[in-house]
């Protein structure tokens, strides 16, 4: 049983794995500045020392998330993503702490070929990408300096219960039941290597206990479809007759994702490999009941 400190408990991915550190018998404080978590504040001016204390892990979640609405609110990136990741590592040091798990993104590979490798290139095309990308260079750098072990996660489009309601399923499985029409940006070419939040849970889960340390790890669910394709699974799901309404591409969208996955299976022993559909599934169930 380890003690753990989770940023950004109450979101998405945060609640799933404070939900999953606990019923594996870890102790876990939860902190975001939404209600839900243990401790309710802003990372940004917290008194960060009393709450880590024995904490022998910290997953670093609570960030600014979203990638096409980056351009038009910087500070709040720049903020959420990369002050709150200084404040804790600043925090850390001189303390004995056995991992400081990044989450990062997909996003920071932008134009970068795919499959995605952590050691080829990063080419953010959305500031979003690039303050996690700057926030993985601070990590390094204390980690370097500091000798704070950490490891970033990047993380490819998560999906599941509870997604938060700007990303794309959320929006289309809300359209479906309304019956509005589904928005896609460009033609629905673009692929994404969708990963169910379970899986992105277990590898954080397993990322933060091994000795890995000093690197990004893809964690990419390896059913890479395209819009489209996701659009008619979504389709088949609900039953209903979807109306597609087609919008100009959105700037900072990354045409492609798709994750190499080798790191992750060889340092941390895992790979996701919830099929698309029956992730899906569980997303609808999710919503259905959100609406009885
Ligand atoms: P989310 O918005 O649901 O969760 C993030 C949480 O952080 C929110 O509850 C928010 O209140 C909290 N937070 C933000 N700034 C804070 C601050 N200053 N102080 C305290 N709490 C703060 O997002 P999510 O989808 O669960 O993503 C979690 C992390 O993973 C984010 O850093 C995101 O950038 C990253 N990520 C997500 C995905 C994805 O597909 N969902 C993919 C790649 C990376
Ligand atoms: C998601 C998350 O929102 C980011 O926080 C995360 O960092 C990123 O994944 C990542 O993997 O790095 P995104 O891939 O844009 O970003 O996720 P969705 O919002 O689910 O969009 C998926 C695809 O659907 C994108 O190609 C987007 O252009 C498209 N989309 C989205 C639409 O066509 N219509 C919409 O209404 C929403």
């Amino acid at each position: 049983m380890a003690r753990f400190l989770v940023t950004g408990a109450a979101g998405f991915i945060g609640s799933h794995l404070v939900e999953a550190l606990r019923a594996a018998g870890h102790d876990v404080i939860g902190v975001d500045r939404r209600p839900g978590a243990d401790v309710v504040g802003d990372l940004l001016t917290l008194d960060l020392a009393p709450l880590l204390d024995g904490v022998e892990y910290v997953v670093h979640l609570a960030g600014q998330p979203g990638v096409r609405e980056s351009w038009s609110q910087f500070p709040a990136y720049l903020a959420g993503n990369l002050q709150t990741t200084q404040r804790l590592l600043e925090s850390l040091r001189d303390r004995p702490l056995k991992k400081f798990v990044l989450a990062s993104t997909s996003s920071v590979y932008g134009e970068a070929p795919m499959p995605a490798r952590e050691d080829g290139p990063a080419m953010p095309v959305s500031p979003y990408g690039l303050t996690k990308l700057a926030a993985e260079k601070l990590c390094d750098l204390y980690g370097r300096t500091s000798g704070i072990p950490w490891v970033a996660l990047r993380y490819f489009t998560v999906y599941g219960p509870r997604q938060r309601p700007d990303m794309a399923f959320s929006r289309w499985f809300n359209a479906a039941l309304d019956g509005e029409p589904i928005q896609i940006y460009g033609d629905g070419s673009q692929l994404r290597d969708f990963t169910y939040v379970a899986d992105a849970v277990t590898a954080t889960q397993r990322a933060a206990l091994n000795p890995v340390v000093g690197v990004p790890i893809n964690v990419g669910g390896g059913s890479a479809v395209t819009v489209r394709e996701a659009i008619r699974l979504i389709a088949a799901i609900t039953g209903r007759p979807i109306r597609i309404r087609q919008l100009p591409p959105a700037p900072g969208d990354m045409r492609e994702t798709r994750a190499d996955t080798e790191r992750l299976w060889r340092e941390v022993g895992f790979r996701p490999s919830t099929p698309l559909e029956e992730g899906l599934w569980q997303q609808y169930r999710w919503h259905l009941a959100q609406r009885a």
